[in-house]
């Protein structure tokens, strides 16, 4: 149904991955995400003919074929490499940026010091890179963000990140499940959108990549009319 010049002419940003937020030169705070969902979209659009960003924390995956890849590390650094790689016609928020970070990361490693048995870490909250877009004086046409839950109501999670974070569209997965999320590789994906809502996979991330890519071009048409 796809074909390869379906997008050709069009320029998309991905995020993929996880993020590191340095506590001191030897110690992160990091999370699970491997970036293959980010990395499958990304190749997916490359198949189709766009002109692909991909901005990648830190995973070990090789580059698509056809994608300009931007390596960062902390969610600093991927909100200046995203913003950077404006203006776009899409951009999918796919990385699982660090919410919190380290506000003074330590110079020198940590040493234990006899007698301390507790150690405080003060964090702050990072820029949200998803927000910053939707808000961007070169906003792209469509802008959609991830949501990762383990629990609780993920339809009234996805519909106020939509609101909060001025998203076009979120793409929920359960993650902490068997067969689904973080570091398998299928994935079971709720899409939410303000017209709606469409339940894709469970299948492998290349091919839910491609179904997500289809759903993105309804739901982009379906903007353009609102
Ligand atoms: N995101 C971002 N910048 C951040 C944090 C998150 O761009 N600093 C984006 C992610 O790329 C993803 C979406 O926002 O597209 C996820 O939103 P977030 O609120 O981080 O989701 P959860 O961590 O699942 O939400 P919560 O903290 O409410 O559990």
């Amino acid at each position: 149904m796809t074909t390869a010049d379906a997008l050709a002419g069009r320029r998309i940003v991905v995020s993929a991955g996880p993020t590191y937020e340095d506590i001191d030169p030897v110690r992160f705070l990091g999370n699970r995400s491997s970036g293959r969902m980010g990395f499958a979209i990304a190749a997916a659009a490359a198949r189709r003919g766009a002109d692909v960003v991909l901005v990648a924390g830190p995973v070990s995956l090789p580059t698509p074929p056809g994608v300009a890849r931007v390596d960062v590390r902390s969610a600093r650094d991927m909100h200046r490499a995203v913003l950077d790689a404006l203006p776009a016609d899409a951009y999918v928020g796919a990385a699982a940026v660090a919410d919190w970070t380290p506000v003074a990361p330590a110079a020198a490693k940590l040493k234990k010091q006899p007698g301390v048995d507790r150690l405080v870490l003060e964090l702050q909250r990072t820029a949200d890179i998803l927000a910053d877009v939707a808000r961007h004086p070169s906003r792209p046409r469509l802008v959609v963000g991830f949501a990762a839950e383990t629990s609780g109501d993920l339809a009234a999670h996805a519909q106020g990140k939509l609101r909060d974070k001025g998203a076009d569209a979120i793409a929920a997965n359960r993650v902490g499940v068997a067969g689904s999320g973080f570091e398998s590789p299928d994935n079971a994906l709720e899409v939410w959108w303000r017209g709606g809502s469409r339940s894709l996979g469970p299948a492998p991330k290349t091919a839910l990549a491609d179904q997500l890519l289809d759903l993105l071009d309804t739901i982009a048409a379906s903007t353009d009319r609102a």
